[in-house]
């Protein structure tokens, strides 16, 4: 799993203050863990009253902290040695009273002691009843706290301990946890760089409730784009309708038809140093989309389709009015001579590299988790890849793209 390339070996804090929604805290340790990140857990007075220091020390395989004294007696002064270690503190939940405590510098618990003197990014995830979330005391704290650089996840609007609902619902374990992502990728090494992805298959209108499309779910190309935001990259994701879940931190551009997605594809490239053309993007049109739906007749019917634009080709063959595009990568989807149909593609179109997809096989190219593909670059160098997950080409095909946009 990619998350697990940037949690293995990290050190997170995660302070817990004292919040009805401190046992979501529970299930983001678990996954911080899981990804392979050590954790150690810090627990105010107030936390501890809502969850026991035990359920989270199982979880970490850590001593909970809870006392700001009882470290004394170790070798290292507690604080000064998790906040020099750690690679990134979460505060979750974060109330208002230890948000305002965090603003002025008050370091009258472990947990804020080892906020002050923390030299990596904090992330807070505000946990608090409406009125205090929307009081301008805490506007002004956040405010402060966002100018400082420190980084924020929520609130969210839901149901609230009061019984109320409104903002001030902390947000679920897994986006806490992405935030959490995010901010880690910022050290990696495509951090800067702007890349497109486009992703999915599109639909050509025939009337108005049927249209040409393809069996694309978008997994291969979603997969690239989480990829390289875990790498650091300014994601731009132009999609087709698809039923996934758009990557955190990426921006997506949801469009329906071919012509839609050339139009987003050539605005992004404008400001990218990469694309990656994943998308099934439909070859023929209707010539016209019929206005009402089509009856249906005894005899046959025939549509009228022209050639959509190749949007690849368009980009290659414009690039050297952009001095930015540094990579322009393509798939080639076949059912037959792969290899052959793949490097007429690459050549065709001026690619810098090309993805030959198999989509003959049932655990291979469309809808599934699971791909084969042989990566060929401009000089035709073929490198075939066993049947892998989806997400794990993502990694090499991003990979072989910073060679490109990186200079070593
Ligand atoms: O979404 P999934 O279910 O995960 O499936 C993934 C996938 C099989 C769709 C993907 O891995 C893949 O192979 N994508 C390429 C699909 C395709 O349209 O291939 P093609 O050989 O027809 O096109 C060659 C290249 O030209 C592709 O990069 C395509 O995006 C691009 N193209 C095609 C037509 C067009 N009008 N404009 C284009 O830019």
């Amino acid at each position: 799993m990619a998350a697990e390339r940037l949690f293995k070996d990290k050190s997170v804090v995660v302070g817990v203050t004292g919040g009805i929604s401190a046992y979501k805290t529970v299930t983001l340790c678990s996954r911080l863990v899981k990804a392979g990140a050590t954790v150690d857990v810090i627990l105010t007075d107030a936390a501890e009253e809502f969850v026991r220091p035990l359920t989270f020390q199982a979880l970490t395989h850590r001593p909970v902290i809870t006392e700001m004294f009882s470290l004394l007696q170790e070798t290292e002064i507690g604080h000064v040695s998790l906040g020099k270690k750690a690679d990134l503190m979460i505060i979750a939940p974060a109330t208002a009273n230890s948000l305002a405590k965090l603003t002025h510098g008050l370091a009258d618990n472990m947990l804020l002691t080892t906020a002050l003197a923390c030299r990596s990014p904090i992330l807070v995830a505000p946990a608090m009843e409406t009125g205090m979330w929307e009081n301008s005391a805490t506007c002004a704290n956040m405010k402060t706290l966002e100018e400082r650089g420190v980084n924020v996840v929520g609130p969210a609007d839901g149901h609230l301990a009061s019984g109320a609902s409104g903002a001030g619902r902390m947000s679920e374990p897994d986006e806490i946890f992405n935030a959490a992502r995010k901010i880690l990728s910022r050290r990696e090494p495509l951090n800067g760089f702007r890349i497109v992805v486009s992703a999915g298959g599109t639909r050509e209108v025939i009337d108005p409730v049927r249209f040409i499309g393809n069996r694309s779910s978008g997994k291969m190309g979603y997969a690239l784009a989480q990829a390289a935001s875990d790498r650091g990259a300014d994601v731009v994701l132009i999609h087709g309708p698809t039923a996934l879940q758009n990557p955190y931190g990426v921006r997506d551009v949801g469009v329906e038809s071919a012509e839609q997605m050339r139009s987003a594809v050539l605005k992004a490239v404008e400001s990218a140093d990469a694309l990656i053309m994943t998308a099934a993007v439909a070859d023929y049109r209707p010539v016209t989309a019929a206005k009402q739906k089509i009856k249906k007749r005894e005899s046959g019917l025939s549509l009228d389709l022209v050639r959509t634009t190749d949007i690849l080709a368009e980009v290659a063959e414009n690039r050297t009015e952009n001095i930015r595009l540094k990579a322009v990568f393509g798939f080639a989807a076949e059912t037959e001579s792969l290899l052959a149909h793949a490097r007429e593609k690459l050549t065709r179109k001026q690619l810098d590299f090309i993805v030959a997809n198999d989509v003959s096989a049932s655990d291979s190219g469309f809808s599934v988790d699971t791909n084969r593909v042989t990566l060929i670059d401009s000089a035709g160098e073929a490198n075939e890849l066993p049947l892998m997950q989806k997400q794990e080409i993502a990694e090499i095909i991003i990979d072989r793209l910073a060679g490109f946009i990186k200079p070593q």
